[in-house]
This record gives structure tokens, sequence and C-alpha cells, in this order.
């Protein structure tokens, strides 16, 4: 068995953001057109009338201030509510491998490598852009890498458990030096006609490299200390959007394919299950320990823990040991124990 080290860390962030302020304000004219339109049937009380949102309730519920995004015009349109992206010929590469390709760049410069060095591609992420063939292989690809790739999905927790899968491949030998790209464009399948959720998400893409100890020549190795993995199942967070919406003769806009959550549930079922994870892993989570992301990322999914880990880790000194941790979907819980070298 080698020893396993996370070398290098990238991120590539969007070119807009979009503060709570724009977002309500876009939002509020949204509910104006839609009960302006739908005004008989509420008068009629057959249609509940939709409520404004407001910069206060998101702040106080969630300390989100604003959001990163790749395209702002749509998802502010009133008449639209959603990002508006250019379909790209099967020639170019994929908006998902793109901005792999720009995280994971950084990430390669951090450890001293090039995409030539690189022997194993994992695309994990909330949702893939498309079926096939893998974004992973599209990615291995343009960055010159040799080996295998494949994509991997375990909602938020995505970016925690390809990271296990790293750590045990380089650990047992099957790679040496593994890429974990996590390419969220959460505004894709954001609903962001609905006060209760559409505050929530940002678009990011983050990218981890994992390597053999002793091949490691970065500036900045953290010894990979243990993983842990933990899924049960739950409905309260829950996206139907499928390939077999089709055969089921489905709406394919319907609300059910883009993300819903039943917030309150969630907050109470799956906090206490990443605090005793944590717990499990040793040392007591405090409040002013982890660095604070929502106020300017907002969450973004899978990339969470890897964008605080990124910003934050020159904070720390040498032999200290951190929890990379993420919650999700599933429900689904990863934590990775790092110790600087
Ligand atoms: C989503 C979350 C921020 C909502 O906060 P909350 O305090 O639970 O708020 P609620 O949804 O209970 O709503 C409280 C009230 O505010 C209202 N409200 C909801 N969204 C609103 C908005 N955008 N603006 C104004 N009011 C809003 C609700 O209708 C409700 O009104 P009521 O009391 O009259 O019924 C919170 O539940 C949370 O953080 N959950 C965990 C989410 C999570 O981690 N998910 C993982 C996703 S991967």
């Amino acid at each position: 068995m080698h020893s396993v080290v996370i070398s290098g860390t990238g991120l590539c962030q969007p070119p807009h953001t979009i503060t709570n302020a724009e977002l309500v304000e876009s939002f509020n004219r949204y509910v104006d057109r839609e009960n302006t339109r739908h005004a008989a049937e509420i008068a009629a009380g057959t249609r509940p009338a939709l409520q404004y949102s407001s910069v206060e309730f998101i702040e106080k519920a969630s300390g989100i201030q604003q959001r990163y995004v790749f395209d702002k015009s749509g998802i502010l349109d009133p008449a639209r509510m959603y990002p508006h992206y250019a379909e790209r010929a099967d020639s170019e590469l994929s908006m998902m491998a793109e901005i792999a390709v720009a995280a994971a760049q950084q990430a390669l410069a951090q450890a001293g490598r090039s995409g030539a060095d690189v022997d194993a591609v994992l695309c994990a992420a909330s949702n893939m852009q498309r079926a096939y063939p893998a974004m992973a292989i599209e990615i291995q690809q343009a960055l010159g890498a040799g080996g295998y790739g494949f994509d991997m999905n375990v909602a938020c927790s995505s970016a925690t458990f390809g990271i296990e899968l790293a750590v045990n491949a380089v650990r047992t030998g099957s790679a040496r030096c593994v890429l974990v790209v996590n390419p969220e464009i959460t505004s894709g399948h954001q609903a962001w006609n609905d006060r209760d959720c559409h505050f929530i998400f940002g678009d990011v893409c983050t990218a981890i490299l994992v390597e053999r100890a002793e091949d490691a020549v970065g500036a900045d190795p953290w010894d990979v200390l243990g993983t842990r993995l933990a899924t049960q199942f739950s409905n309260n967070i829950r996206n139907n959007f499928g390939f077999l919406n089709r055969s089921e003769d489905s709406d394919p806009n319907a609300r059910v394919k883009t993300f819903r959550q039943e917030g309150r549930k969630v907050f109470k079922e799956v906090v206490p299950i990443a605090a005793a994870h944590i717990k499990r892993l040793g040392g007591e989570p405090s409040r002013d320990r982890p660095p604070l992301l929502p106020d300017a990322f907002a969450n973004t999914a899978s990339a969470g823990s890897i964008i605080a880990f990124h910003r934050h880790r020159a904070d720390l000194a040498r032999g200290d040991i951190g929890v990379i941790c993420s919650f999700g979907a599933g429900y689904s819980v990863g934590s990775v124990v790092v110790r600087k070298r």
C-alpha cells in the first residue's frame, strides 16, 4: 500500500455574480407577471398567488449574499428564469469539460505536474450535461492525460466520494496520479422561479490532484490520513430529470425535473448525520473552525468543501489536521482527513 497526498487544487470561478438584491428584484417581477397572467384563477380561489421573495429572508435563513453564475441574463429575465447556454457542436469542447480543464490546469500547476502525468480522471458532479461519452474521457483527452476516466454522481458529496476512489486507486497502485474534477453548473438544474430555493445555488468548478506521496514534487502536499463515506436514502432532496422522461411522456419542464428539497427536514436530518460522521473521525466540530463560504459562493453542490480547502489551506500550519467534509442528496456524507506536510 502506498502513502497518498493531495498535491494540488484548482478553482474555476464564473465571470458573473448575482447579488440577493438583483435576484429578488427579478424574482418579484416574475411573481407580478405570473399573478397578472393568472389573475382570474387567483381571484376565483382555484390557484394560489405567488409570494414575493426578500433579501432579508435569504440572508437570515442562509447567510448567502451572492452567487457566481456562468450566465446572468437568462436567470434574471422574468420571462425565462434559467440561464442561456449556446448548444455546442460535437467537435467543440463541451461546457463542463471546458471549466474542468481550467480548474485542472491550476491544480496541475500547483502540484508541478502536466496533464501527461495524470493516469486517471474522475468527473464527480451533481449532474452530467450528457449521457455519454463520459465527461471525464473528454477532459482526459483535452489535458493529454493517459490511463482511464469515468463520471460519477453522488450529488453534493460527489467530490469527497471521488477523492476516496482516487485515494484507493493510488494507495493500491492501480493509478499513480488521479485528477478529480467537480464542474458544478448548478444554474442549469436550479429552480430559479421557486422562492423556497431560488437563492441557494451558485456555479463553480473545482479540481483536486491525488498522487503517490513519494512522487509529489509540489510545494504544498497534504497527507490523506483517511476517508469515510456514508449514505442513507431520502426523498427530501430530489430531481427527477432523467433519460426515461421521454418514455414516461412526462413534461420535460415540470417542476420536479429541477432541484427541490424539504429544506427544514434536510436541515434537521442531515446536519446530525454529518456531525456524527465528523466526530467518528475524531475531534469536536466547533463553530469558529470551518471557513464559511455561502456568503460569496452560495451552495456550489459538491465543490463547496473543495473551495474551502483551496482558499483556506494556507492558513493551516505544518502538521495541522483538517477534515474535508460534505453532505447532500442521497442522503450522502463524505469525509477526507488530511494533514499539512
Ligand atoms: C432552505 C433553508 C435556508 C430555508 O430556511 P427555513 O428557515 O427552513 O425557512 P422555511 O422554508 O421554513 O420558510 C420560512 C418561511 O419563509 C417563507 N419563505 C421561503 N422562502 C422565502 C423567500 N425566498 N423570501 C421570503 N420568504 C420566504 C416560507 O414560505 C415560510 O413562510 P411561512 O412561515 O409563512 O410558512 C433551510 O431550511 C436550510 O438551510 N435547509 C438545509 C438545506 C440544505 O442544506 N440543503 C442541501 C442542499 S444540497
